[in-house]
């Protein structure tokens, strides 16, 4: 009598949290919204239109790979982290327009714009390159987990690819609430989480990569329009934040742009736990693309 007293008692209660889990997954996730502090500025190459960005501690001194693209401007380099000099740098196909970069193992994996090529290279030895051809017709952003490679095209989705076979395992579709975010761009994983500039904003999304929800904004523009506000003398037009790269030895984040002579290490603030509606539809007129049924 007992025994089925406590059996109904616990089918009950696996019914009620099975129901709690699906309620949970209908109720849209609003993000968090974060502000920054400034913690250290370096110079970048203003002629650099920065498309990827990698930190690496493996070297004498800490440095970056980094991805620039432009169709002409476009190379691999690797850039010194306190000084932002070239230390080594090559350059794509006059044809080839650079975009996402990240490391897997020893080696580096490149994109190309409207193409889906992506250049493998030996990171000892950048003229050690193989072109592989990529699952997806367009390149934007890449980053690892160390398990999938994960790209963005440009679209709202993120595909999870495995490395040996370059075959999309999933896709995940990214959404801020009920909205689709539409132009991922330059990728990064941090703690978990996929974090990702939006095209064309100043804003990086931070993303769970299992449900794809936006959990926060970070609210970067103030960066770019204090930078140009010096009015830096240089050959190109300073364009969006792009470039987000991080250290999981010491959780540095480092963001830069495209054409910008500076690189910033920031560390986000929170600004809005649960933002009210204003705070959000502020953010979302930021981040968020208008063709998003936003
Ligand atoms: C992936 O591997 C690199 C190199 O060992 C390491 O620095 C990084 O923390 C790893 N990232 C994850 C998400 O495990």
């Amino acid at each position: 009598m007992a025994t089925t007293a406590a059996l109904v008692l616990g089918l009950l209660f696996a019914v009620a949290l099975l129901l709690r889990t699906k309620a949970q997954l209908s109720v849209p996730v609003t993000p968090q919204l974060f502000t920054y502090d400034m913690v250290k500025e370096y110079p970048h190459d203003p002629d650099a239109f920065t498309q990827g960005l990698q930190f690496d501690s493996s070297g004498d001194t800490e440095f970056f790979w980094e991805s620039t693209g432009m169709r002409g401007q476009s190379t691999v380099r690797q850039v010194e982290l306190e000084t932002g000099k070239v230390l080594r740098s090559k350059a794509l196909d006059r044809s080839d327009f650079g975009e996402g970069l990240t490391k897997f193992g020893n080696k580096l994996y490149q994109e190309v714009w409207q193409s889906g090529k992506l250049y493998e290279y030996d990171t000892l030895n950048l003229d050690d390159v193989k072109t592989l051809a990529g699952p997806l017709s367009d390149g934007w952003g890449i980053t690892t987990d160390n398990k999938s490679l994960i790209l963005s095209d440009g679209s709202s989705s993120l595909s999870f690819v495995d490395p040996a076979t370059l075959t999309v395992q999933r896709t995940v579709l990214v959404t801020d609430g009920e909205f689709q975010v539409h132009a991922l761009n330059e990728l990064e994983y941090i703690n978990g989480e996929i974090w990702a500039n939006i095209w064309l904003t100043d804003c990086i999304a931070r993303i769970d990569p299992a449900t794809g929800a936006v959990k926060a904004w970070i609210l970067l523009s103030q960066l770019r329009t204090a930078l140009q506000a010096q009015n830096i003398q240089q050959t190109y037009q300073m364009d969006v934040l792009n470039g987000i790269a991080y250290d999981d030895a010491t959780g540095r984040l480092f963001v830069t742009g495209k054409y910008w002579p500076r690189l910033y290490e920031v560390k986000p603030r929170l600004q809005s736990a649960s933002p009210n509606p204003l705070e959000l539809l502020d953010a979302r007129r930021r981040c968020v693309k208008s063709n998003s049924g936003f």
